[in-house]
């Protein structure tokens, strides 16, 4: 039997978590998988319950977890709190303490929604990347960070940008591994000609490529990597790199689809124990008006059953149910277009089912 825990968290994440399980419960029958499935708390939620992000409770449960799923963090109601007590604490708390340093986000323009994008159609179909961005290190964890009065009273806020070999192979490999799997070809991103912590990232990142021989790699400074993403994105199969990077980079991949509403993430350890949440955030100005897309989250169990419990035939069967939803010309708000019915969240959820059972 394997364990899922949900964690449904902030704004519309349990809204659209509801319609994942549904999805999960679905195939479940279907191909007569042993899942069980429990909930915790994470994020607002989380405060409002034990008055912090990531409650003792919460970890044992997910730490217990073949895989988790979560909705999505935070909110304007604890956007006044301090760094550490933030919803979005709970998140970088389950990374690190899970140790889930790979982060899969991959941008695939589905043909159904070619005119979603704010690109033009012929710069972005058939668009499929993935991003490999780092999670568990680099600024996002470096020690000391702070904020600090200095001695003429002036306060100065403070990161470290750090990272050691160890950690860029370990990424590295995952990175060359999922190129091997695709198209063969790896672009790995730094900024070697300003920070030295990213000198290194490439000359590991050289090292290990000669393991490799069968990818093609290459590299970009992430200025020049945030350019080529809108001028010609197609011309990318893989690409990896640091946690800050990638953080900006995979948005701006999300939005070459048009559609953030449609891409899910996975967050992997060494042994594939994985987190997966949609791309998108909480989205609190339609939180609980059952208009969400959840499709990205419905999407991110498919990642689940794929990635951490093996169930390759199932992951298939809710990306097909997806596309044959959306061949009915079935949308929600945020990829609507001219001539399709416009529905909920709760009928995108059983379109989905009801593909599933076909
Ligand atoms: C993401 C988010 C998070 C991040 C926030 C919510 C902490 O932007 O998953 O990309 O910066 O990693
Ligand atoms: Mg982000």
């Amino acid at each position: 039997m394997s364990k899922v825990l949900v964690l449904p968290g902030d704004g519309i994440g349990p809204e659209i978590t509801t319609e994942a399980i549904r999805v999960l419960d679905a195939v479940k029958a279907k191909f007569d998988l042993d899942i069980e499935v429990d909930y915790g708390l994470v994020g607002g939620s989380a405060i409002e319950e034990h008055g912090c992000p990531l409650p003792v409770e919460t970890m044992e449960k997910a730490r217990a977890a073949d895989a988790i799923l979560l909705g999505a963090v935070g909110g304007p109601k604890w956007d006044h709190l301090e760094m550490a007590r933030r919803p979005e604490k709970g998140l970088l708390g389950l990374r690190a303490g899970l140790n889930l340093f790979a982060n899969l986000r991959p941008a695939i323009l589905y043909p159904q929604l070619a005119e979603a994008s704010t690109l033009k159609p012929e710069v972005v179909s058939g668009l499929d990347i993935l991003i490999i961005r780092e999670l568990t290190g680099g600024i996002y964890f470096g020690e000391p960070r702070g904020v600090r009065a200095l001695e003429n009273g002036e306060k100065e806020g403070f990161n470290t940008y750090v990272y050691r070999e160890s950690e860029i192979r370990r990424i590295g490999r995952a990175a060359f591994e999922a190129a091997r799997k695709r198209g063969g070809r790896l672009c790995s991103v730094d900024k070697a000609n300003v920070l030295e912590v990213t000198v290194l990232w490439r000359e590991v990142i050289e090292e290990l490529a000669k393991e490799y021989p069968d990818v093609e790699l290459s590299h970009l400074y992430v200025d020049n990597a945030a350019m080529q993403l809108v001028r010609a994105p197609k011309q990318f199969d893989v690409m990896v790199t640091g946690n800050m990077f990638g953080d900006i980079l995979s948005d701006c991949a999300a939005m070459l689809t048009g559609s953030i509403g449609m891409l899910p993430s996975a967050s992997l350890d060494e042994n594939n124990k994985g987190m997966y949440e949609p791309v998108h955030g909480s989205a609190p100005d339609i939180a609980g008006q059952n208009i969400a897309n959840p499709l990205a989250t419905i999407l991110s169990v498919a990642m689940l059953l794929r990635y951490s419990l093996g169930e390759a035939e199932a992951a298939d069967a809710i990306e097909a149910a997806v596309s044959s939803v959306l061949d009915q010309e079935l949308r929600t708000g945020d990829i609507m277009s001219e001539g399709c019915r416009q529905v909920n969240t709760r009928q995108m959820g059983d379109a989905v089912v009801a593909a599933i059972a076909g």
